[in-house]
């Protein structure tokens, strides 16, 4: 392959001021923009053209700049999120983005606005099928694009006032929308400056195979502009991670052969250039392919043994059981029973796994979009070898997780890359990348029978489930050991038994995805509850409503919830919809058409927070001598609102408007662990805990100048301010 550099001038308008630079074929100008010419609010999510996340405007018409080679921008005029912030039009849009939440992780808000804008400059008040149009080549995995319809279309319009104080209840603004909505807020890839050491990890190509190197050290010393390479011998603590410590199983770099397609194996560290221009076919490396199983019922019959001491790749168990499920499921009125596959699910936030590493006064500091910073320095500690004090993470802004982000990605090979090197590095996985080595929702191999009494009351359930883990635990034994607490589904079974089994195969690991299992199990649940149901000739939202537990049931663990059960009254209030979308299929179905409509209905539940785990969560706040109340929230913000709704909660307890305070984010360095962001907890945990230093704060404040329950304080003007109440 002929490899050398083919150096063309370009020039542009960019945001109204000239470009100049270079550039060779194939430069994508969403990279010219963001390395070249500073445009790190053009964001990139695909490098293929499919999530509009590079969205920017050339001669005032929409472009994905990832299909845009460099030299086309060649004499044009190009517009980005930031040059467009001191537009009228874009002001408008961005208030409106900020009072719809129509921003969230915030990823995809540039291209969103940016494609809006040119929809609103021809069209001030659109429709909403010309705003769905305008905005369908920009994909959104967080809002579910309802907001940001509703934001696009209502610019310009009157936007309700905030309640001053704020407090929990009130629908206020994200209170870090604003860098959002003008493409300030920096994610994984947005640290690093231009020309920063790259590393790129080398990947198995193969499900399974052994593997040797050959002459790695000649090859970087012979290879121009490669700086270091990396493997497994480069690991001074242990080559081994994992989320859950007693089944931490995942090398950095596999050693002798790698047990997925897509296994690190090793790492090269270069400059852009020589990184761009390498391919791995580069690298000696030599690969011996072997059988590999990828199934279920492979790794379970003849697969090769994946982990020592994990008998038939069973990774682990959990099982439920109360009453007697066999015996009332023989006197059941009714019973169904079926057998249930799900598949593989990748969670595609719009943002790859990213990150920025440099040496600090001897420390080395790790930027990166995580969901979990303290569990990724927990790691870093092990694989390093070093004490902790010598390593600090500082989450960037995190472009969706959706659970993925709470394992390691990125982070070990960019601390080991510079403490190898000295200099800054920064890595940026590729779509492939991301999706060949990150996380996925485990596939379910389910089995299922529950039995009803004729009056539509279920007698017993019998589930058997086994996941597919992937080569690695990951959160595996979390969803080995959360479905059989949940898969009975928020409903009263008196008699029942459930078991769950990881199972380990060489497919990249499965871990966190939204309910841990459980939505797998209500797959199953929900669908033998509708065959119940009409076997039993009773109406599936009755037979729900009739099931539900309430306040004071026990659960199939035990469990008496004493108060808060809320899913009868849930069921209940669909009644009228249900009537209604019912009637109305009816009607279409007898049209005798070819297309049918069906409407369903479904209930769901599953613990928050750990899964019998204790769930410590630690806010610490306090008042700076000017008198500024400074709130640490280390709880990760990946769109969901915890910035704002912990804030809400703190300065509810403290007594002072919410946007008095100042937010210091994740920082291993000054801000204390409030625990993953995962299985939902934040508001509830971490919330908790914002509660309580608000109101120690506030009872220290008034102790201080022994002053009355009711007084009021206020912040600002160098000073804190009591008043009696
Ligand atoms: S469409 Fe360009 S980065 Fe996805
Ligand atoms: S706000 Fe759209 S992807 Fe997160």
């Amino acid at each position: 392959m002929d490899k050398r550099l083919v150096i063309d001038r370009v020039s542009f308008s960019l945001n109204g001021r000239d470009v100049v630079g270079t550039t060779h074929p194939g430069e994508r100008l969403s990279a010219f923009l963001r390395e070249k010419a500073g445009a790190r609010d053009v964001k990139v999510g695909c490098d293929a053209g499919d999530c509009g996340a590079c969205t920017v405007l050339v001669e005032g018409e929409i472009v994905c700049a990832c299909l845009m080679p460099a030299q086309q921008a060649e004499g044009r005029e190009v517009e980005t999120l930031a040059g467009l912030n001191d537009d009228a039009l874009m002001a408008a849009l961005a208030k409106s983005f900020e009072a719809h939440g129509a921003a969230q992780c915030g990823i995809c808000t540039p291209g969103m606005m940016v494609s809006a804008i040119a929809l609103l400059r021809g069209t001030p008040r659109p429709s909403e099928a010309a705003v769905m149009d305008a905005l369908g080549g920009v994909l959104c995995r967080c809002t579910g694009y309802r907001k940001i319809i509703e934001a696009v279309m209502a610019v310009g319009a009157e936007i309700d006032a905030q309640d001053p104080e704020g407090h929990t209840g009130a629908a206020i603004q994200r209170l870090d929308g604003a860098d959002k909505v003008t493409g300030r807020e920096r994610f994984g890839d947005d640290i690093a400056p231009p020309e920063t050491l790259v590393v790129r990890v080398i990947r198995s190509p193969f499900n399974r195979a052994g593997f040797s190197f050959g002459n790695l050290e000649g090859w970087a010393a012979s290879t121009s502009g490669i700086e270091a390479f990396l493997t497994s011998a480069d690991i001074k603590g242990k080559n081994c991670f994992g989320v859950i410590p007693a089944f931490a199983d995942q090398p950095v770099f596999a050693e002798t052969e790698a047990r997925f397609r897509g296994e690190a194996v090793a790492a090269i560290v270069g400059t852009p250039d020589a990184v761009r221009t390498f391919s791995d076919e580069d690298l000696p490396i030599r690969w011996e392919e072997r059988p590999a199983a990828l199934t279920i019922a492979e790794a379970m019959s003849n697969g090769a043994q994946l982990h020592e001491g994990r008998d038939g790749n069973i990774m682990c168990g959990g099982f439920v059981t109360c009453g007697l499920p066999d015996d009332a499921l023989k006197a059941a009125d009714v019973a169904v029973e079926g057998h249930f596959t799900t598949s593989f699910v990748e969670h595609a936030y719009i943002e790859p796994e990213a990150g920025f590493a440099e040496m600090i006064g001897g420390r080395v500091e790790v930027h990166a979009c995580t969901q979990a910073p303290v569990m990724d320095l927990d790691s870093l500690e092990e694989i390093l070898g070093l004490d902790r004090t010598q390593i600090r993470v500082v989450p960037t802004g995190c472009g969706g997780g959706f659970g993925s982000k709470l394992d390691i990605s990125v982070q070990p090979y960019l601390a080991l890359a510079a403490l190898k090197t000295g200099k800054p590095v920064r890595i940026n996985y590729s779509r492939t990348e991301s999706m060949q080595s990150t996380t996925k929702r485990h596939p379910g191999e389910m089995t299922v029978r529950i039995g009803a009494t004729h009056d539509g009351k279920l007698c017993g359930m019998v589930f058997d489930g086994l996941f597919n883990t992937g080569a690695y635990a990951s959160w595996g034994p979390t969803v080995a050991t959360r479905v059989p607490v949940h898969a009975s589904g928020p409903y009263a079974i008196a008699n029942y038994r459930a078991d769950a089994k990881g199972i380990h195969t060489h497919c990249p690991p499965s871990g966190a995805f939204r309910g841990f299992g459980v939505p797998q199990a209500a797959i199953a649940q929900e669908s033998l509850f509708d065959e119940l149901a009409d076997k039993l000739g009773i109406d599936p939202l009755e037979f729900r409503i009739t099931n539900a537990l309430q306040n004071g049931d026990r659960t199939v663990c035990g469990q008496v919830f004493e108060h808060g059960v809320g899913i009868k009254a849930c069921f209940e209030a669909l009644q009228a919809a249900w009537d209604a979308e019912r009637a109305a299929a009816a009607v279409v179905n007898a049209q005798g058409t070819a297309i049918k409509r069906g409407v369903g209905v479904a209930g769901g539940w599953y613990g928050c927070g750990n899964t019998s785990l204790p769930n410590p969560s630690t806010i610490k706040a306090g008042v700076r001598a000017d008198g500024q109340i400074v709130l640490h929230q280390g709880a990760m913000d990946i769109g969901q609102g915890a910035n704002t709704v912990i804030a809400q909660i703190f300065a509810s307890a403290l007594g002072v408007p919410t946007t008095s305070l100042e937010l210091i984010g994740g920082d291993t360095d000054v801000t204390p662990d409030a625990g993953k962001t995962s299985a939902s907890r934040q508001t509830f945990v971490s919330g908790n805990a914002a509660k309580l230093a608000g109101e120690a704060l506030r009872a220290t404040i008034l102790a201080q100048v022994n002053a009355s329950e009711a007084s009021k304080i206020t912040s600002g003007d160098g000073a804190l301010a009591l008043r009696d109440g």
